[in-house]
């Protein structure tokens, strides 16, 4: 009777478990000798494998891939938005290129905020008032100028092929499309391809992005910048009630920036700089729990979640303080990832109570030091790789579509902190630090990284996810590191997240044992399954010990990895 019992509750148990996953998870990605392309989208990833196959590097691989996104996956992928690049050559030498958004000449800290200093609904989030400059277009061609090696002709002519022969509808897609048009209609005075009902296995084709992708092959970075292309866009742009003007296209600049570099036991990892909060978040949380035999107390445990949660609590609350753009504040970068500092952070915490969020706030630090972004990893026959994070910041970015172009605009603008304490889309709280000013980017949560081992390529990873793409690859991380898990694997697995601010735990729904989740809430955790159905959409690659490259693609998504 009682074996009944059980056998009844595992059932049911996998049932539900089983409730958002493909009914079997490939444990093992695809395995690779040479190159590696994983990104959201297996178009992108086919086109960034085809440039690597004719001879082109890393590098060129990301202009095709990141290019290709924006035809493929318009949900994230962009020529009107921005990102952040992490690369690591076969020589060892690492870098970071910003091409992250930024505020227009005319935007001013209280541009959000009505005349009572309360902030106004959707003003940062829809429509052409959310948009900040766009880095994307000035990004690729950085790259290309600094590392390509092959024509931009050889590289572009596969995502304009694809633009003009379409690319079919998947079912995710499909809902995705369907989810947002009630916002399609609000923002966009024009009909816009996506108002139309996609079915599954429909075709949608982007001629006009293709001119527009023509133009930019043709003209170089200035077309996007200062030419035709930047004028209809600015015209688009005042249309539609926004500020950017040409000037501001004219003035914007990628940006090449040093890694965040630091270690976790014998893995050195290198990750974004401000005006991303990514490499200083995911270091402090790793120097933090450095300290616990996380192995020991086993994976997705009791103790491991309390350990994580509580040093993910403490980086966000200085995130919120601390952080900024690097060229507007300054960041006590040093002390921030200082292992005495965050060896103090942790002092308070104890397993038997959860910290009060409200108790902990930003550590004390004396200045003196002066569901809708996408990653892919990509490693070389040459020995190079990189890590990229690219977005539109929500679905879609700020379902404005320029229609005269082919492509959203971002909506980055919220990635501001608009008043001090207002949270914005992700729940993330900010301060001075992060407040709007003209020409300032605004704080990101990318984390695109690459990690070493022994001083050798080990691994390239990120995700989208908005507040939860750190913690999102710190677990991958230590996946992998603390658990033996490899590259899929890791991938696959549950993830939960805390960011100081809202108190609760996130946690994929079906994932965690009851028995867990009724011991955290003994000790005063609050938990949201239902909050968050998917914790980031993780791509990675990893080096197998046998020096094969293993690519994990993230079931939560379209994902796929493709290598030779
Ligand atoms: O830069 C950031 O942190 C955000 N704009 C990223 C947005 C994002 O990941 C949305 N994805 N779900």
């Amino acid at each position: 009777m009682t074996r009944h019992y059980f056998l009844i509750l595992f059932i049911l148990g996998c049932l539900l478990s089983c409730k958002n996953k493909p009914k079997t998870l490939p444990q093992k990605g695809v395995i690779a000798k040479q190159a590696m392309v994983v990104s959201a989208r297996a178009e992108a990833s086919k086109i960034g494998i085809e440039i690597l196959r004719q001879g082109g590097n890393a590098f060129d691989a990301m202009i095709a891939t990141e290019l290709a996104l924006a035809v493929a996956y318009p949900y994230a992928g962009n020529l009107g938005g921005g990102g952040f690049l992490v690369y690591r050559k076969a020589n060892g030498e690492t870098g970071v290129l910003d091409y992250r958004e930024k505020a227009p000449l005319a935007a001013t800290k209280d541009m959000y905020l009505d005349k009572d200093g309360n902030v106004i609904p959707e003003k940062s989030t829809l429509g052409a008032t959310a948009i900040g400059v766009p880095g994307t277009v000035a990004g690729v061609f950085a790259v290309h100028e600094k590392f390509g090696s092959l024509p931009m002709e050889t590289i572009l002519k596969p995502v304009i092929d694809l633009a003009y022969k379409g690319v079919v509808v998947t079912l995710k897609q499909s809902k995705r499309i369907k989810k947002y048009q009630p916002f399609f209609r609000k923002v966009n005075k024009d009909s816009i391809p996506f108002d139309i009902h996609w079915k599954v296995n429909d075709t949608i084709k982007y001629p006009i992005l293709a001119q527009t992708l023509k133009r930019i092959l043709k003209n170089g970075r200035d077309e996007f910048y200062k030419g035709e292309t930047a004028k209809t866009l600015v015209r688009f742009i005042k249309k539609n009630g926004g500020i950017i003007t040409l000037d501001d296209l004219e003035k914007y600049e990628a940006k090449w920036r040093n890694c965040i570099r630091f270690t976790y036991y014998d893995l050195t990892i290198y990750s974004v700089p401000p005006p991303s909060s990514g490499g200083i978040c995911l270091g402090q949380i790793m120097k933090m729990v450095e300290p616990f035999p996380l192995d020991e107390y086993g994976h997705n445990s009791l103790k491991y979640i309390q350990v994580i949660t509580e040093a993910e609590r403490r980086a966000f609350a200085d995130r919120s303080f601390y952080l900024g753009d690097p060229d507007f504040v300054d960041i006590p970068e040093k002390t921030l990832i200082d292992q005495t500092y965050l060896r103090n952070r942790m002092a308070n915490f104890s397993f038997e109570k959860a910290t009060d969020s409200k108790a902990i706030s930003h550590g004390n630090i004396e200045i003196i030091e002066s569901d809708e972004t996408t990653h892919y990893s990509i490693v070389d026959p040459f020995g190079n790789a990189i890590a990229a994070t690219t977005t539109l910041n929500g679905a879609y970015g700020s379902k404005l579509y320029c229609p005269k172009l082919g492509f959203f605009l971002n909506n980055e603008m919220d990635d501001f902190s608009s008043k001090p304490g207002h949270p914005n889309m992700f729940g993330l709280i900010g301060a001075e630090a992060n407040s709007i000013a003209p020409e300032k980017r605004m704080l990101s949560a990318m984390t695109p990284t690459i990690v070493e081992k022994n001083g050798k390529f080990y691994m390239s990873v990120g995700t989208p996810g908005g507040s939860t793409i750190i913690t999102s690859v710190l677990q991958t991380i230590l996946n992998v590191h603390e658990f033996g898990m490899g590259m899929q694997e890791a991938v696959n697995a549950p993830r939960f997240h805390h960011q100081w601010l809202p108190y609760y735990i996130r946690m994929e729904p079906y994932s965690f044992s009851k028995n867990i989740i009724e011991q955290l809430k003994e000790r005063g955790y609050s938990i949201k399954e239902e909050h968050a159905p998917v914790i980031g959409r993780v791509d990675g690659i990893l080096v197998l010990e046998d020096d094969t490259y293993e690519g994990g693609a993230d079931y939560r998504g379209d994902d796929t990895a493709i290598g030779f």
